[in-house]
């Protein structure tokens, strides 16, 4: 069965550990996730951007993929629209059947901002679909979407309240200095501003662009108060590198089976890594 993230990223938050949220790609990276996870008794977001969900693979193949993966463990599986911002195209994958999505509104103003995420918490919460808005916006790059990093805008903790309070958001992705892909200097995280918007907010809260973070600031962020922690570029560098290196050695090969395994295993020892640092390996 295909989960929503309410009782995942509840038992979380009252636990204390963060459910790790993986993006993946095609069948590869979405068996590596999932295997990773059962192996480790953790529950797992399974994630696809729309370049990945609706662009490439088609919402249709991934819903699929997810569903075998969801009756194949006996974990918590998810499958979770990441940074989508059409409206209609949330809709549309919620009828065929997605329980769990973010609508990405935040380059818009407030007022717009709370709008748009009320109308998608609006439909989404009729077919028991939770929803992930973001405030704040973060640097870097995650797709088609470029935030100029001196533009960049931390999430405001009184914003955050109200901004829950009128959107009735089920989950809600902060702005504390995280960016999405690799860092020019070393990541900074504004802790302070973390424990003060969870002071003041109630719901789970997500860290994106948790690649390329220290361990240690991970952690600590989880301490917190984060219960969802966003990984995407840390497993597309080693997946592509172990590929280029087996095609260095193996230039005539052209068998998928052959040159995709590296590529998996390499993937494999980060998301094992990751689910430890979130701290949710064994919970289930
Ligand atoms: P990274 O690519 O920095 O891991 O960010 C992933 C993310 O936040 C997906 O929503």
């Amino acid at each position: 069965m295909i989960l929503s993230t309410r009782e995942m990223l509840k038992k979380a938050q009252k636990d204390g550990y963060a459910v790790p949220a993986f993006n993946i790609h095609n069948l590869e990276t979405l068996q590596v996730v999932v295997e990773t996870a059962h192996e480790m008794r953790s529950p797992v977001i399974i994630a696809g951007t729309p370049s990945t969900i609706t662009d490439y693979a088609g919402p249709d193949y991934i819903k699929a993929m997810a569903e075998v993966a969801a009756g194949k463990y006996d974990i918590p599986i998810a499958i979770h629209l990441d940074h989508f911002e059409d409206v209609n195209e949330i809709k549309k994958d919620i009828d065929i059947g997605f329980r769990s999505c973010m609508i990405d509104a935040s380059k818009h103003e407030f007022e717009e901002n709370i709008a748009i995420v009320k109308e998608v918490v609006d439909y989404a919460h009729k077919f028991d679909t939770t929803v992930e808005a973001e405030l704040g916006k973060l640097g870097g790059r995650e797709d088609d979407l470029v935030v100029d990093e001196k533009d960049t805008m931390y999430t405001n903790p009184d914003d955050a309240a109200e901004f829950v309070e009128r959107t009735g958001v089920d989950s809600l992705a902060v702005a504390i200095g995280t960016a999405h892909g690799l860092y020019k200097g070393e990541a900074k995280l504004d802790f302070e501003r973390l424990k003060e918007i969870r002071n003041k907010v109630s719901i789970p809260l997500v860290l994106h662009g948790a690649s390329d973070v220290p361990d240690e600031l991970v952690k600590k962020a989880i301490s917190l108060g984060i219960c969802k922690v966003n990984v995407a570029t840390d497993l597309k560098i080693p997946f592509s590198s172990a590929v280029k290196e087996f095609f260095e050695v193996h230039p005539e090969e052209s068998d998928p089976r052959k040159y995709m395994t590296p590529g998996k295993e390499a993937m494999k020892k980060i998301v094992k890594h990751k689910i430890e640092v979130c701290g949710s390996a064994n919970r289930y």
